[in-house]
């Protein structure tokens, strides 16, 4: 919390503390061994998924280079560079040719293609799974109840698109929790 919390005063983007600790509250629960982030930013989050248990491994994708290499590093530090796979590139390209199957993915890229990036997320989630997303209610645009400029038509019109799929999928139970920016919890039967 203290890393995550300088991190953002750096202005370096790392979750909400409340969101960061449901994070680690589902991650805990759930105990999953093989786990996809989608958005490593500096390593804070994953780092924190990591220290849950030795016996987890983290899959995660950053296409910004600097924060690719912090996060190496932040890696390096706590030790954990064995039980890491970090890819720098865009995660729509790299989605595509990972196979998992992962037990909880972490969904904290860009707002805006959750939804191109659902067909390979339910592709690779095993059963039994979990698909953590944070930002589901961005600014609270999403559920109609804070009116939004139209620079963020494609933000919200996306983001509704992968709630109302995911949604009504009787292959998910889902829930919807309005923590930080909104977060989606939704398994996988
Ligand atoms: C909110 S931050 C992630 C914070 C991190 N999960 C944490 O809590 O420590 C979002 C990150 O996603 C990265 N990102 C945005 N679009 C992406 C994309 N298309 N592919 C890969 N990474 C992306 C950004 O560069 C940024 O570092």
């Amino acid at each position: 919390m203290e890393l995550s919390k300088y991190y953002r005063e750096k202005g370096i983007p790392t979750c909400l503390h409340e969101t960061l600790n449901e994070l680690i509250l589902q991650v805990t629960i759930k105990k999953p061994k093989n786990v996809l982030e989608i958005g490593t930013a500096v390593g804070i989050s994953g780092s924190a998924m990591l220290f849950t248990s030795d016996d987890l491994f983290l899959t995660t994708i950053e296409k910004d280079e600097d924060s690719y290499n912090t996060a190496k590093n932040t890696f390096i530090e706590f030790g954990f560079s064995n039980r890491v796979k970090q890819y720098f590139g865009d995660a729509g390209d790299i989605v595509r040719f990972l196979e998992g199957p992962y037990d909880f993915i972490f969904l904290d890229g860009a707002k805006a293609r959750y939804y191109d990036y659902l067909p390979d997320l339910k592709r690779i989630l095993a059963s039994n799974g979990v698909l953590f997303a944070d930002n589901v209610l961005f600014r609270g645009f999403i559920d109609g109840g804070v009116k939004y400029d139209h620079r963020d038509n494609t933000i919200v019109r996306n983001m509704r698109a992968f709630l109302n799929e995911l949604i009504e999928d009787d292959n998910y139970i889902c829930s919807i929790y309005e923590k930080g920016d909104g977060i989606l919890v939704a398994y996988k039967k």
